[in-house]
């Protein structure tokens, strides 16, 4: 655990750049959420056939860009020269994908906080976690609040950890398995992000009664928030963009 001192993270995060108003995990979404006032951000980071860690969720293309198959089988030369954008709307057509490069300037030079969620393809989760941490030190070196990097990967962080430890993890997890907890403070997790559809008082008081913090995801409904709000939640990862507005208070519609 590399964090002293109080959480330096945002309660609300945007999820994938900014939801689903923009494509996910692009620049154009990115900027969508600072417009929308988010200083922090959630995004899926996995790495191409030549090493260069790039944001994308899925393990394939078709979904969210122009190309096609395991997106882990091709070099960044050719990933970066699809378009990531035109799937979603005619507006965002041309939009590259994103390495991690160019959203860590983005990130530095406007002094937003950055959740990389390390999604590694199957069967590359310990160069994914090893990469991410080690270019995280190359990237946000002398800053003052490096990124979270999250993972449902156990193996993901703890490579992260055994190249890097120094920056702060968090266990993802979908359910509330058996073992949940040993296995976030086995790896040295400074928080656990959790499916809002599990996350309760008792999940907060036990990660607080232990120095770690509590975040949930995704949640895009008022009455969710609220319920998250009211018993202590420490981030909350949305699509929502608009209608939740990080400067008030509370959650707003
Ligand atoms: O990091 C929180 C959330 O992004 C995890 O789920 O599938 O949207 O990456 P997913
Ligand atoms: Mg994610």
């Amino acid at each position: 655990m590399a964090l002293t001192g109080p959480w330096p993270y945002p309660l609300w995060v945007a999820h994938r750049g900014a939801g689903k108003l923009a494509p996910e995990n692009t620049l154009a979404a990115f900027r969508l959420g600072a417009q929308h006032g988010y200083r922090a951000f959630e995004c899926d980071v996995k790495l191409s056939a030549d090493g260069v860690p790039f944001l994308l969720h899925d393990a394939t293309l078709e979904r969210t860009s122009s190309g096609q198959g395991t997106a882990s089988l091709l070099e960044w030369s050719a990933l970066s020269r699809l378009d990531a954008g035109g799937w979603h709307s005619r507006a965002f057509a041309g939009e590259p994908l994103l390495s991690l490069d160019a959203i860590a300037a983005y990130c530095i030079g406007n002094g937003f906080a950055l959740n990389l969620e390390i999604k590694p393809t199957p069967g590359d989760e310990l160069a994914t976690g090893r990469k991410v941490a080690t270019e995280v030190a190359r990237l946000w070196a002398g800053q003052a609040v490096p990124p979270l990097l999250s993972s449902f990967s156990l193996d993901a962080l703890r490579a992260a950890r055994d190249a890097d430890a120094r920056w702060p993890r968090a266990l993802l997890l979908d359910t509330l398995r058996e073992g949940w907890f040993d296995e976030a403070k086995a790896l040295g997790c400074v928080a656990v992000v959790t499916n809002h559809k599990v996350m309760d008082a008792a999940v907060i008081a036990r990660l607080h009664d232990a120095g770690r913090r509590a975040l949930a995801y995704t949640v895009n409904d008022t009455e969710t928030a609220q319920r998250l709000l009211a018993i202590g939640i420490d981030g909350i990862i949305t699509d929502a963009v608009d209608r939740f507005s990080p400067a008030a208070a509370s959650a707003q519609s």
